[in-house]
C-alpha cells in the first residue's frame, strides 16, 4: 500500500510516500481502507518530535481519517467489511489502509461523504467538549475565539453560535475572518492590523463570558483582560509556539476561572459527559447542523505540502487528504 512515512524527525518536507507492506490484523482490529484523512497541528508536531508525546521513527503520521472497513478480526462483532467508520488516534492515518481496534471506530452517517467525515474528528470535538462541558457556555453568552479561522477555532465558531453565544472572532488574515463570518461571528478582528487589546474593548464593551484559546502566544493576555467578572478562559493549545505566562493578578483581580482541556485526558477522566457529548455530536453531524469548513485537499502524494500548509498557519477550517 501507499503511505507517508516519516524515518526522522524534522520539518513536514521529511515525511515521503513510499510503498509499505498494507497492515496485518491483530485481535479485536479492523482493517480500514481509507477514503480521506484529516491534517492537524499536532501531526506538525509529531513530525517534529515537538508533540507533548513521542512516537519512535518510522512511523506512518496522520491522526484522523473516514474509510470502509475491509476486513475484520474473528473476535470483533457488530462491525463488517462494507461498514463506513471513521476514526481517530495517534498515528497511521496518511496511509492507503489502516488497522485499528474496532471499539475506537465510529459509523459515519449518510448524511456525510469521507472528506467531511474525516475533518469532523479531533477540532469540531474539542471545541464542542470545551464550549459545552468545560466553560459551559450560555446561550446569550460573549465568546472571543482565538485562531478562529483554524481547526479547532473555526470550529469554536461554528459550535459556540450553535450553543447561542454571541462571537467575536479574532484571526490574521480577511479569509480567515470571512470564514469565521460565514459561520455566524458577529465581530470580526484581525489581530494584525489592530491592536487586540484595544479593539476587544470596543468590540466587547460589556466584556466577554469565555475566551476560547487554541493559540496562546502575545494573544492570551489582552483576550483574558477582555472577560468580565466570572468569566472562564480555556487554554487548548499553543500553536504560536508560545505558552502564554498569565499575570495570576489578572485571574484574582476578576474572579475568572482558567480551565484547560486536552481531549484524551476529558475522554478519561470525564466519562459521563464525554459520552453525552459525543452522542450530541454524531446527531448534529447526521443532521447536517455541524458542517466542517474544509479549506483546502491535497492528495496523500501531497501530504509534506499538506503539514506545510498547516505548519505555517495557513490553513482555513480543515485542510483534508484525498486518500481514495
Ligand atoms: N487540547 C486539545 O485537546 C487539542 C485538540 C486539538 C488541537 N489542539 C491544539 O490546538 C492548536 C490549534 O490546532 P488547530 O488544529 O486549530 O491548528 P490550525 O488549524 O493550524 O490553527 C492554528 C491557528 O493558530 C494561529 N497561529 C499563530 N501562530 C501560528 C504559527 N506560528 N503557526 C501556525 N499557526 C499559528 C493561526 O491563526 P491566525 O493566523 O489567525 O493567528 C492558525 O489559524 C494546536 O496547538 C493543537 O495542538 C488541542
Amino acid at each position: 500500500m501507499r503511505a507517508a512515512i516519516c524515518r526522522s524527525y524534522g520539518p513536514p518536507e521529511v515525511v515521503r510516500v513510499e510503498d509499505l507492506p498494507p497492515p496485518t490484523l491483530a485481535a479485536g482490529q479492523v482493517r480500514v481502507k481509507l477514503g480521506a484523512a484529516s491534517v492537524n497541528f499536532s501531526d506538525v508536531l509529531l513530525v517534529a518530535n515537538e508533540y507533548q508525546l513521542s512516537v519512535p521513527t518510522p512511523f506512518v503520521p496522520g491522526s484522523e481519517f473516514a474509510g470502509v472497513v475491509a476486513e475484520v478480526a474473528a473476535d470483533v462483532q457488530g462491525i463488517v467489511a462494507g461498514d463506513r467508520v471513521a476514526g481517530t488516534g495517534l498515528v497511521g492515518a496518511f496511509a492507503e489502509e489502516v488497522a485499528v481496534a474496532a471499539r475506537s471506530l465510529s459509523r459515519i452517517p449518510a448524511a456525510a461523504d469521507a472528506h467531511l467525515a474525516a475533518a469532523f474528528g479531533v477540532a469540531y470535538r474539542t471545541a464542542y467538549h470545551a464550549l459545552r462541558s468545560m466553560a459551559p457556555i450560555q446561550p446569550g453568552e460573549e465568546l472571543i475565539v482565538l485562531g478562529a479561522g483554524g481547526g479547532v477555532g473555526l470550529a469554536a465558531v461554528e459550535i459556540g453560535v450553535l450553543l447561542g453565544a454571541s462571537v467575536t472572532a479574532v484571526a490574521s488574515s480577511a479569509e480567515k475572518l470571512e470564514a469565521a463570518a460565514s459561520r455566524g461571528a458577529r465581530n470580526l478582528i484581525n489581530h494584525r492590523t489592530v491592536e487586540l487589546r484595544q479593539a476587544l474593548r470596543m468590540a466587547l464593551p460589556g466584556g466577554a463570558d469565555v475566551v476560547i484559546d487554541p493559540v496562546g502566544g502575545d494573544l492570551a493576555e489582552p483576550a483574558l483582560r477582555t472577560l468580565r467578572w466570572g468569566g472562564r478562559f480555556v487554554t487548548l493549545g499553543y500553536a504560536s509556539g508560545a505558552v502564554p505566562r498569565i499575570p495570576l493578578n489578572l485571574v484574582l483581580l476578576k474572579g475568572v476561572r482558567v480551565l484547560g482541556f486536552q481531549l484524551r485526558d476529558f475522554a478519561t477522566n470525564v466519562r459521563e459527559d464525554f459520552q453525552r457529548n459525543e452522542a450530541e455530536l454524531a446527531d448534529l453531524l447526521a443532521e447536517r447542523r455541524l458542517l466542517p469548513h474544509i479549506g483546502a485537499v491535497f492528495s496523500l502524494d501531497e501530504v509534506a505540502g499538506a503539514l506545510r500548509h498547516v505548519a505555517d498557519g495557513h490553513a482555513v477550517g480543515k485542510v483534508v487528504l484525498d486518500i481514495a
